[in-house]
């Protein structure tokens, strides 16, 4: 073994408890995880069937590195309808998830020592990727009280002018299933233009919203066109993790540069997964309909057990597939409790710490899990709580 070789950026990334929770939950068929941040469903089976049809036709090659031609038409066309985005083939790049497109962005904007403005609680790929390019994480409280929302007052607390070029928002968001409202990205755009910012959108749930809830991207707010670099996914969409395939739309320099280093990556994201990508989005969309009702259910359920637990509070999310209780009441670390939690009960959750100091007081549950399952779980915490109690 030769001494040395890893790097000192390597060695200073945090290591993912995450990691740690989904091991043990694979391994220990006893424990019922609440931790996945995938869909518990399987791709839906028009998708599978397209891409058996795919592998025969031998869509095996590479493809050109910015995407495939007809993939990236259906993509414009889905933008404009859904997301009131006007792009040409020039604004898209098609990329290996959603996770590569942060890469290939942050890699394409910041110059070592720049700053990045990033939600706290926040998707955990994001601080660690400014860090390993040198950046600066310039981490923006999200308070309950808030609703986890951006406020200007805390990006104007957080951000070092002249020195911060990129803001990246998320909505719906990870961990805290907020939804934001137009008038907060209206806010959020009047900052952006006001600082020079581009604003990486982080839009991977943007199927699952409920109740009144409604999902905008703020790059179809007017004038944002130029400021606005859209993430979109379709692991959580249509329940395609596995495939590794999502996009960014955004200007054009950007999206050039960002090819251009994609070829220096991964030379593209995998053929198989364009087309079943594009197959997904000519195809049906009930099956993506089916599963957010679904999701709305036990959100619906999981929230209403949380909050009947003494010492527990969540407020109710809008959108994703997780909810965030506080857990505060108990007085312990977030991440002694998820422990506590495991070894007591069976049951894993994440602590809220995973995705930032102002996850301290918080577990994130997700619902990515079968209803019985859940409704198992939340007997299980609540009867560990009961016990804690009469102590
Ligand atoms: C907010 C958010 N963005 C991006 C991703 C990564 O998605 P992808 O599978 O497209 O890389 C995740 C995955 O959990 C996420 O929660």
């Amino acid at each position: 073994m030769i001494r040395h070789i890893i790097s000192e950026r390597e060695e200073e990334l945090p290591a993912s408890m995450i990691g740690k929770l989904l091991k043990i939950a694979e391994e220990r068929k006893d424990i019922i995880s609440l931790g996945p941040g995938e869909p518990d469903f399987d791709s839906p089976g028009n998708i599978i069937k397209a891409v058996k049809k795919r592998l025969e036709q031998k869509y095996t090659h590479y493809s050109p590195p910015g995407g495939r031609t007809e993939l990236k038409e259906t993509i414009i066309k889905k933008l404009g309808k859904e997301n009131r985005i006007k792009t040409m083939p020039e604004n898209i790049i098609v990329t290996t998830g959603s996770t590569e497109a942060i890469l290939l962005a942050l890699m394409c904007t910041i110059d070592p020592g720049e700053g990045v403005l990033l939600p706290d609680p926040g998707f955990l790929a994001y601080k660690p990727t400014v860090e390993i390019l040198n950046g600066i994480p310039l981490s923006v409280p999200l308070y309950e009280e808030d609703g986890f929302e951006f406020t200007t007052e805390r990006m104007e607390k957080t951000i070092i002018p002249e020195k911060t070029n990129v803001l990246i928002i998320n909505t719906p968001s990870n961990p805290t299933g907020t939804v934001f409202s137009r008038k907060r990205l209206e806010e959020i755009a009047d900052f952006a233009r006001e600082h020079e910012l581009l604003v990486i959108s982080d839009e991977a749930y943007e199927k699952f919203v409920y109740d009144d809830a409604r999902h905008i991207s703020i790059g179809s707010l007017n004038g944002m066109a130029e400021y606005v670099l859209t993430l979109h996914s379709f692991s959580k969409t249509y329940a395609m993790p596995g495939f590794r395939i999502g996009y960014a739309a955004g200007p054009e320099n950007l999206v050039r540069a960002m090819t251009k280093l994609h070829t220096f990556t991964s030379i593209c994201a995998p053929t198989l997964s364009q087309m079943a990508a594009m197959d997904a989005l000519k195809g049906s969309q009930a099956a993506v309909e089916k599963m957010r009702r679904e999701y709305d259910r036990r959100r619906r359920m999981v929230v209403k057990r949380i909050n009947e637990i003494p010492g527990v509070s969540c407020i109710m999310p809008k959108g994703a597939f997780y909810a965030f209780p506080n857990i505060k009441g108990f007085g312990m670390k977030s991440l002694n409790f998820s422990e506590w939690l495991l070894r007591r009960s069976k049951v894993a959750v994440v602590p809220g710490t995973e995705f930032g100091r102002m996850g301290e007081g918080y577990i994130r549950i997700s619902y990515a899990t079968s209803y019985e399952k859940i409704e198992s779980a939340m007997n299980k915490i609540e009867r560990a709580v009961k016990d804690l109690e009469s102590v």
